[in-house]
Order: C-alpha cells, then sequence, then structure tokens
C-alpha cells in the first residue's frame, strides 16, 4: 500500500509499504477513504523530530471501511468507521471517567506517556499512522465509532479528533450561556471551539494573524480579530474592561509573535539539529515551547477566570509567569482530547441537515494521497488559503 512517512524535519514522502495485518484478536484493517492533515502532524516535522524514525507512517485522523475485523474487535467487514486518533481499552480506571487519553491498559509507559496515538512518534508508541490506504486498528472492541452510509465523509471525518478537541476545549473553560470566551488561534481547532462555544450561547471573540481564516470565522457569525495590542484593547473594553471569562488556546507550542517565542524558535530549532538520543534528552529536560499564545491567554483572561489550552505543549522549562497566575487566580485546563467521551455529544450536531457547527464550510482542500507532500508544505506555510486538508487514498472509484 501507500502511506505518507516522515523522513526528517519538513520532509514527508509517500512510500510504498507492506500492507498491515490483524496482529491481535481486537483489531480490525480498514481500508481508509479520508484522512486528514492536523497542526499536530506539522509538530512532528519540527519540534518532534528527535522523537521520529525515517520511514515512520504519520498521520491520526481518518475514515473508512473494515475490510478485515478480528473476532474480538465488535466490527464487521465494510462497517463505516471514524477512528479516534488515541487507542484506549473502554475499561479500565481512566477510561471509566472519561480520560480515554491516560487509557491504564494502553499508556506508553517506556515513555511515561498516556495512550498511544497513531503515527505520532516514539512518545505515544511508534503506532504506524493513518495518512495510509490501509489501517490497523488496535482496540478495535473499542475506538471505532460506526457511522450511517448517508452522509459524505466530511460530515463525520472531524469525530476522530478536531471536533472532540474543540468540544473538549470548551468543556474545559467550564462556562454558562451568555459568559464570554475569547479563542486564541483559528486553525482548525480554533474555528471549531470558536463554533461550538457559540453554539451553546457563550459570546465569542476569535484572534489570528491569517486573514482567510479569520474570514471563515466571521462567515459563521465569529467576532474575529488580528493579533495585535490594539485586539486585546478592544476585547477587554467589551467586556467591562475584566477580560474575557475564559481563553481558550487553539495555538500550541509554535506560536508566533513575541521575543521568547523568537528565542524558543531558535531553541527549537537547534534541537532539531542534534542526533536524536541527545535531542531527546535535551527535550525531556530543557526544551522550551513558544509561549506568545500562552502568554496573551494569561494576560487577557479576566481574574479567576479559566485559560483552557487545546494547543499543544511539550516544553520542559518553559517559562511561566508564576506572579500573574498566581494573582490572578488562574485556573488552567488542558490535555489531548478524550475522543470517545464527547461522540455523543457530537454526533447528532454533525448529522443534523441544518449543520449547527458547519462542517459544510471547513474543509478548504481534498488531494489525493500522492500529493500528501505539498499539501503538508501548502498547509504549514497557510499557503492558498489552507485551512484543513483532507488527502484520498484511495483511487477514484
Ligand atoms: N489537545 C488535542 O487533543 C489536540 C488535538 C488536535 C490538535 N491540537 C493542537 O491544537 C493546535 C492547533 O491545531 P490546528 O490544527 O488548529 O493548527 P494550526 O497550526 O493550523 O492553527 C494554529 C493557528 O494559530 C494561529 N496563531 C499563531 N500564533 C498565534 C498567536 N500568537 N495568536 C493567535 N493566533 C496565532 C495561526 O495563524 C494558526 O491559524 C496545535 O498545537 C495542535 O497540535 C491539540
Ligand atoms: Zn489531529
Ligand atoms: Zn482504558
Amino acid at each position: 500500500m501507500k502511506a505518507v512517512t516522515w523522513q526528517g524535519t519538513r520532509k514527508a514522502s509517500v512510500e510504498t509499504v507492506p500492507d498491515p495485518t490483524i496482529q491481535r484478536p481486537n483489531d480490525a484493517i480498514i481500508e481508509v477513504t479520508s484522512t486528514a492533515i492536523c497542526g499536530s502532524d506539522i509538530h512532528l516535522f519540527e519540534v518532534l523530530g528527535p522523537f521520529m524514525t525515517p520511514g515512520d507512517i504519520v498521520g491520526h485522523e481518518p475514515m473508512g471501511r473494515v475490510v478485515e475485523a478480528g473476532p474480538d474487535s465488535n466490527l464487521r467487514p465494510d462497517d463505516r468507521v471514524v477512528v479516534p486518533f488515541q487507542i484506549a481499552c473502554g475499561d479500565c480506571f481512566f477510561c471509566a471517567k472519561g480520560l480515554q487519553t491516560q487509557c491504564e491498559t494502553t499508556q506508553v509507559r517506556d515513555q511515561g506517556s498516556g495512550a498511544p496515538l497513531f503515527g505520532y512518534s516514539q512518545l505515544y508508541g511508534s503506532v504506524p499512522g493513518a495518512q495510509a490506504q490501509y489501517l490497523r486498528v488496535p482496540h478495535a472492541d473499542y475506538g471505532p465509532i460506526k457511522v450511517s452510509d448517508e452522509l459524505p465523509d466530511h460530515r463525520y471525518l472531524f469525530l476522530s479528533d478536531v471536533l472532540p478537541t474543540a468540544w473538549q476545549a470548551v468543556a474545559y473553560a467550564h462556562r454558562s450561556p451568555g459568559d464570554s470566551v475569547a479563542v486564541l488561534g483559528l486553525g482548525p481547532i480554533g474555528q471549531f471551539a470558536a463554533r461550538i462555544a457559540q453554539h451553546q450561547g457563550l459570546t465569542v471573540y476569535a484572534i489570528d494573524p491569517v486573514p482567510e481564516r479569520r474570514e471563515m470565522a466571521a462567515r459563521q457569525g465569529i467576532l474575529v480579530h488580528d493579533n495585535t495590542d490594539a485586539s486585546l484593547t478592544a476585547i477587554r473594553e467589551a467586556t467591562q474592561g475584566r477580560g474575557p471569562d475564559a481563553v481558550i488556546d487553539a495555538v500550541g507550542m509554535e506560536a508566533h509573535g513575541d521575543a521568547q517565542s523568537a528565542f524558543a524558535k531558535f531553541a527549537q530549532r537547534t534541537v532539531q539539529y542534534l542526533p536524536d538520543k541527545l535531542g531527546q534528552s535535551v527535550m525531556g529536560k530543557a526544551g522550551m515551547d513558544r509561549l506568545a499564545a500562552l502568554y496573551t491567554g494569561i494576560d487577557l483572561v479576566r481574574r479567576g477566570g479559566t485559560l483552557s489550552l487545546s494547543g499543544v505543549y511539550g516544553g520542559q522549562a518553559s517559562p511561566l509567569p508564576m506572579l500573574s497566575l498566581f494573582d490572578k487566580q488562574i485556573q488552567i485546563t488542558m490535555g489531548q482530547a478524550n475522543v470517545k467521551r464527547w461522540v455523543d455529544d457530537l454526533l447528532p450536531l454533525v448529522e443534523d441537515p441544518r449543520d449547527p457547527l458547519g462542517v459544510d464550510d471547513f474543509v478548504t482542500h481534498r488531494l489525493p494521497l500522492d500529493r500528501a507532500p505539498e499539501a503538508y508544505e501548502m498547509f504549514q506555510k497557510k499557503a492558498d488559503g489552507c485551512i484543513k486538508v483532507v488527502l484520498e487514498p484511495q483511487p477514484v472509484r
């Protein structure tokens, strides 16, 4: 089969690799019909390079049809499924609490990490990823979400990651209708976090430097701003000078802006060029994130408010302004999305013919899997109005 592989910093290539096979009775193999590129994939080709090996198959946002189902999976051939980006068991202590990313059965203990993720480096279990024609799905007795045959792939596909991540970002902001929230970043995660917050009756202000990303959010009725000091002043003025009740950071560790971020970018680049073992050790002890968005969030949120981080952070030595955090009594929540926890909330919304979350207005590019290298470059550079790319691994029938 063909698959998108990691070959080095900013270097993806499509290679022919062996087809996956069933290895455990609760595995399934799916033929992937749609598979998206995520902001998290960009981290693999930049900051997380020391944890990758050339040839690793990337990708974690797939859906497709079951072609082979192990006897202990709860699937059958031809079932149409969306596959969550994390692999969890469904019945351990953490899964029972809705913390599937911490699954006690599947945790990547040798790396000290939570549940394994498809196509997401040694840190998350080196599981072959989903930007491929076929995918082996471990724990197919729990993970895969069965969906109906009626609607097109793009209505369901984002249940794999983007929608539950955005939903959790809003849930972890702990707000009620009428409260205000600022969303930092209008990539795929920020787009849906803003729409979900609005759908739940919150007043939403969103910030992103990229005009077409602001335009997409504005089409959905979101109040949008460039990331300037004037925007922060405007949002403060709109919230009685206090700042919003919550801020959602949908940017993460590769933020643009401020002097700290410029320094951390230099440090992140340096680590990429160290030999793997040294790079891993530096990242594990002294790694630093680009914190422009996080700092904006701390500054902007009102006293006693919540800062909900859905953007990924990976630095062990990122400097935090503890004085401001403590003095303002800010509550910080964060983490990878626990996909299955939110699926029952989301499924009726993506199937609703009125499309309340605007899923039909989201995908900007659809390309065959073969063109993944240019798709990565376009998404990373935000070229050609690119906001979300879906790769189609099967030849057109
Ligand atoms: N928690 C999870 O489970 C989970 C799941 C998926 C993605 N993520 C993370 O969420 C983040 C966003 O993902 P995405 O797919 O939307 O990626 P993306 O890179 O397309 O989006 C980031 C957006 O932030 C904007 N931005 C950069 N610096 C900014 C700043 N200082 N202020 C405001 N906006 C700024 C960029 O212009 C861009 O539009 C990434 O860190 C990704 O790894 C987390
Ligand atoms: Zn993703
Ligand atoms: Zn579990």
